[in-house]
């Protein structure tokens, strides 16, 4: 098939979260599967800066948002088989961060906008418009309720993955008319109303052809209050074109035998002697005390409530206790800052907090740990577990959404597992975890060397579930 990503991020260019690892890495897998894939995205001031030499112009032209016509540029370059193409306008997007302004929802109206003009005016018409989280929900939607006369546009069919369902692009119900061009009857009839205003993403469930979301158990889970964020009622209505799939990772950037961020490179053969070498420059590049036999524990995240920080923060005194040391690199919520700023701070040469946002950095702890912590509240796939195995380090997970389709935990009788889990969202749970895994590392070397190779043998790549999309885009094409 010949699809259309569209996007709010994506790796090689930009990069807040896991969403930029999937845009990265699947367009290619599919590629490889013979589907014709291209990405769009919206052109921010990082790409400008990095990117804009590299960039060729395609063509321009206006969308009008607040009773204006507002300018569109689209340019584009290729990476590898994969074409992106960028939509520019420096007020929307040139700015410091990606998300959080007062106007995301007009920011994200244009460029769904202007992708929907852009393929009248390349006269580009894929099979398929692949659509991701809120930013990008309202395409199909605005597609079917005023395009629908022209049948080149009514051709189109969409895909709607939701890698999250608790940031939904709520807004006010004066977007309807001024921003989106839509009918006011859709509030009225409840497809885009959501408490009173309108939604992005409820809107994207509704209108999408197939919606799918990043794991199976995250499919299921969203179905219930407890995981649905308010919108489990619509999700139900689309259950049976609900699929969930399995993130995988770009084998190719996750490789320890090869990558260029870490000092050490090492395979399943000599991965006891090169690992502890990455181990050994960590703690030196952390301040911590230089120790191949204490358990190291990494973490590489966004620090919010999902990854389940408040859990861990229950219990920093028995963690600080615990025997071993804890690297912890990323940033977010201050609450949950200032609880790894003091711990540090106290615990000078144990734990190290290193605030802020550094992909080689991650590498270096995916390689360089033993243990991976992620006792997420809620997952809906987790892209760091897939690389922490892949790099030999075991992840401690909660056994939730892709935590729980990804991770097996060990199982002291048969060897099997590629890492440890527990299941109640209750830190005694977590910290009972935390020590047994401890009692396998100092006390069952040969049965953490296993691991470590059923983890390193453990299939994250994009293979199986790249099949799987071809599979959901084959029975769209051929309905
Ligand atoms: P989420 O998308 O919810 O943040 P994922 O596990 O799916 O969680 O993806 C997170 C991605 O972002 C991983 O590739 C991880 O390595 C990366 N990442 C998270 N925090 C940081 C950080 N502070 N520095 C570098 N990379 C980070
Ligand atoms: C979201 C989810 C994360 C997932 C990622 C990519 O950021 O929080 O679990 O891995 O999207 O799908």
């Amino acid at each position: 098939a010949s699809v259309l990503m569209v996007a709010s991020e994506g790796l090689p260019f930009v990069k807040t979260g896991g969403l930029a690892d999937v845009i990265g890495s699947l367009p290619g897998a599919l590629a490889d599967q013979g589907n014709e894939v291209k990405v769009v995205l919206p052109l921010y001031r990082k790409i400008a800066e990095k990117y804009m030499n590299d960039l060729y112009f395609c063509c321009e032209y206006t969308v009008s948002i607040n009773y204006h016509e507002v300018p569109v540029r689209i340019w584009s370059t290729m990476v590898g088989p994969v074409a992106f193409f960028f939509v520019q306008h420096q007020g929307y997007f040139e700015r410091d961060s990606l998300y959080g302004y007062d106007d995301d929802g007009e920011r994200f109206a244009y460029f769904q906008k202007a992708v929907i003009e852009m393929f009248n005016q390349l006269n580009y018409w894929p099979n398929i418009v692949h659509c991701h989280d809120w930013q990008t929900a309202m395409i199909p939607c605005m597609v079917r309720e005023t395009h629908d006369h022209d049948d080149r546009y009514r051709r189109l069919k969409f895909v709607l993955t939701l890698h999250n369902m608790a940031y939904q692009g709520n807004f006010g119900p004066e977007m309807l008319d001024s921003c989106l061009g839509l009918p006011w009857y859709l509030l009225d009839n409840g497809n885009v109303r959501y408490d009173g205003g309108i939604s992005f993403l409820k809107s994207g469930i509704l209108y999408s052809d197939k919606v799918t979301t990043v794991s199976p158990t995250y499919a299921q889970e969203i179905l219930t209050p407890q995981f649905g964020e308010h919108l489990e009622m619509v999700l139900n209505m689309r259950k049976y074109d609900l699929w969930g799939i399995v993130n995988g990772i770009d084998l190719s950037v996750w490789n320890p035998a090869t990558d260029p961020a870490i000092p050490h490179h090492y395979n399943k053969v000599n991965l006891k002697a090169n690992k502890a070498k990455d181990k050994a420059d960590l703690q030196r590049e952390l301040g911590l005390e230089v120790n191949p036999n204490v358990m190291l524990v990494g973490v590489v995240s966004r620090l919010t409530w999902q990854k389940g920080f408040y859990l861990l923060m229950e219990q920093l005194s028995a963690l600080a206790a615990a025997p071993i040391q804890l690297a912890i690199l990323g940033s977010g919520e201050a609450k949950i800052e200032d609880a790894f700023r003091n711990m540090e701070n106290e615990h000078k040469g144990k734990v190290c907090f290193y605030r802020g946002y550094n992909e080689d950095l991650a590498h270096r702890i995916y390689a360089g740990s033993d243990l991976f912590l992620m006792p997420s509240l809620f997952e809906p796939c987790g892209i760091s577990q897939l690389c922490s195995m892949r790099y030999g380090t075991l992840p401690l997970v909660r056994e939730t959404g892709g935590l729980k389709d990804t991770v097996t935990p060990y199982n002291e009788y048969d060897k099997s597992g590629n890492g440890f889990s527990f299941s109640s969202y209750n830190a005694n749970e977590l910290m009972h975890t935390l020590y047994y895994a401890a009692d396998v590392y100092y006390n069952r070397k040969a049965d953490w060397e296993t691991l470590q190779t059923n983890a390193m043998n453990t299939d994250v790549s994009w293979a199986k579930s790249a099949a799987t999309y071809n599979q959901l885009y084959n029975e769209l094409v051929n309905r």
